[in-house]
């Protein structure tokens, strides 16, 4: 039987357009999106180079403000937030993967999980269990210590991921987080996000260039000249 699963909604995108440049030189980024991604959601970005899709991710995570139209996150008109509110936002509410894992070099695992932690004055000894629980929960139990250097690729994934979700953010946004790895490693981390997602019930949008990856999510939107193309909600089944 089919079924929409109906969901509060977390983001909110309407008539979105980013702008860069003047006259001649004018590009619009985003030329009038309208999108709302529910609370729970795994949802795939596709689309060609140039297409917006790092436009819309810097917007979602709160990076970035529409220049014209509405960008909602959480019941907030969060493209009207100055700089500081934004970055508030972001640090209770939103953790972020990235393609290159963008890890402290020759800092432990755990410390690299505990920063968000320290920017949050969480008190030294929770900050240390909150993190080895993070990273048990990415596999890494026995790894703590080790420096990103020490690690395999996919396993500096996994802190990233750790770090990303030891605050335990509403939102991830993950810009290519299988970009940089092999076909296995791949697999791994992307079984380890449907994992989040449906135990944390943790809201996940995701950029990614390859159809295999992003049929993990389900919802896939595929962005063209800086517009949703297509858009494959109401399309699965439940
Ligand atoms: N900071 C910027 N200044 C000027 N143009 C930009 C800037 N960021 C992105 N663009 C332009 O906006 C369009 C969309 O870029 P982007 O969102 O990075 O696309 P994608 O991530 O899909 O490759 C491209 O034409 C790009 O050149
Ligand atoms: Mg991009």
């Amino acid at each position: 039987m089919n079924a929409i699963v109906r969901r509060q909604p977390l983001i909110t995108f309407d008539d979105v357009w980013k702008t860069y440049g003047k006259g001649e030189a004018q590009v619009h980024a985003l030329a009038g999106i309208n999108l709302t991604i529910g609370q729970g959601e795994f949802v795939a970005i596709m689309g060609p180079s140039g297409s917006g899709k790092s436009t819309a991710m810097n917007i979602v995570g709160c990076l970035d403000t529409p220049t014209s139209g509405r960008y909602g996150f959480l019941d907030v008109d969060a493209g009207r937030l100055d700089r500081s509110s934004r970055a508030t936002l972001r640090n209770r509410y939103i953790g972020f993967v990235f393609q290159g894992y963008n890890l402290l070099p020759r800092t432990t695992a755990v410390e690299n999980v505990e920063l968000p932690l320290i920017y949050r004055g969480v008190a030294s000894r929770e900050r240390r269990e909150l993190a080895m629980n993070a990273l048990a929960d990415v596999g890494l139990k026995g790894r703590e210590t080790h420096t990103p250097a020490e690690l395999s690729g996919g396993q500096q994934q996994r802190v990233a991921i750790a770090r990303a979700i030891v605050t335990r953010p509403t939102l991830l946004v993950a810009d290519e987080p299988t970009g940089n790895l092999d076909t296995a490693r791949s697999h791994e981390i992307m079984d380890l996000l449907t994992r989040l997602n449906a135990e944390l019930g943790l809201t996940i949008v995701m950029v990614t260039h390859e159809q295999d990856i992003a049929d993990y999510a389900s919802r896939t939107l595929r962005f063209v000249d800086g517009r949703v193309a297509s858009d494959t909600m109401g399309l699965e089944t439940a």
